[in-house]
């Protein structure tokens, strides 16, 4: 089975740990990247990488148009492109608040949406959202970020429901904190304090990530939608 897979982001992180895994199992996968060059890599084991802004509609239109032409219709949907923009209430300006929203939020429903055509016609699809614990737990001067990450939650429950009979699954992965460009901007002291919460205190791997989506994706995860999968040591437990 070689399915059509795209994942957002797919150049760096958790979105590279998730396109190697889909290219491991034989999937035909397309990343998107937003800045400087997508990794030699993942070029050379065949990956399709298409630039790809998900704040602008037209260039994920164009994507899409691209992926489609190559791939066929998107078939699983990894929507995992997302930004920080940390600091506290007082300090938060409109437009750090917007553009976390609109890179995380509303980028995912442009991606989504765009998806689902093909998903619609094909009567099947798989579409895992990368939210956080955070949109769960909350985080001091992250306000903007957890809100983004828990509307995630309230998106994809809607789509499970409105799509289920269409075949079509929508499920939410929470990671808690993993070893990527994202957390290195965080001081020894910071990683100190997240650790003890931590019960299995120790960051996960991206590849941990990376293997519950290929989970989501999978035949033995037919029967799962709507579901908020934690991967986060214990952090959030309960949540
Ligand atoms: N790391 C963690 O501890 C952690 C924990 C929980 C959840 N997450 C979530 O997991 C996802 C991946 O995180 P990561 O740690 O791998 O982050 P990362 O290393 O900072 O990578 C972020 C990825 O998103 C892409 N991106 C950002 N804005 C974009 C835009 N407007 N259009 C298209 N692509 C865009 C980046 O592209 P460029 O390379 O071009 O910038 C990059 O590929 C994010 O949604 C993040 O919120 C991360």
């Amino acid at each position: 089975m070689s399915r059509s897979v795209l994942v957002t982001g797919g150049n760096r992180g958790i979105g590279l740990a998730i396109a190697r895994v889909f290219v491991e199992a034989g999937d035909k996968v397309a990343i998107t990247y937003r800045s400087g060059e997508p990794p030699q890599e993942l070029i050379s084991l065949g990956v399709l990488a298409v630039r790809c802004d998900i704040t602008d509609s037209e260039q994920v239109e164009q994507a899409y148009k691209e992926i489609e032409d190559k791939h066929g219709a998107v078939e699983v949907l990894v929507a995992n492109a997302g930004i920080t923009k940390d600091t506290l209430l007082m300090r938060m300006s409109e437009e750090d608040f917007a553009s976390v929203v609109d890179t995380n939020l509303t980028g995912t429903f442009r991606v989504v949406k765009r998806a689902n055509r093909g998903m619609l016609r094909a009567k099947k699809g798989r579409v895992v959202l990368i939210s956080s614990v955070v949109g769960l737990l909350g985080a001091a001067g992250q306000a903007n970020y957890a809100a983004s990450k828990a509307a995630l939650v309230g998106f994809a429950r809607s789509l499970a429901r409105e799509l289920g009979s269409r075949n079509i699954t929508f499920n939410v992965v929470a990671p808690g904190f993993v070893d990527t460009d994202m957390t290195k901007v965080l001081t020894d002291e910071q990683r100190a304090v997240i650790m003890q919460q931590v019960p299995l205190g120790r960051y996960a791997q991206p590849e941990e990530i990376a293997s519950v989506v290929s989970f989501l994706a999978s035949d033995n995860a037919a029967y799962i939608t709507g579901a908020v999968i934690p991967v986060d040591g214990g952090l959030g437990m309960g949540h």
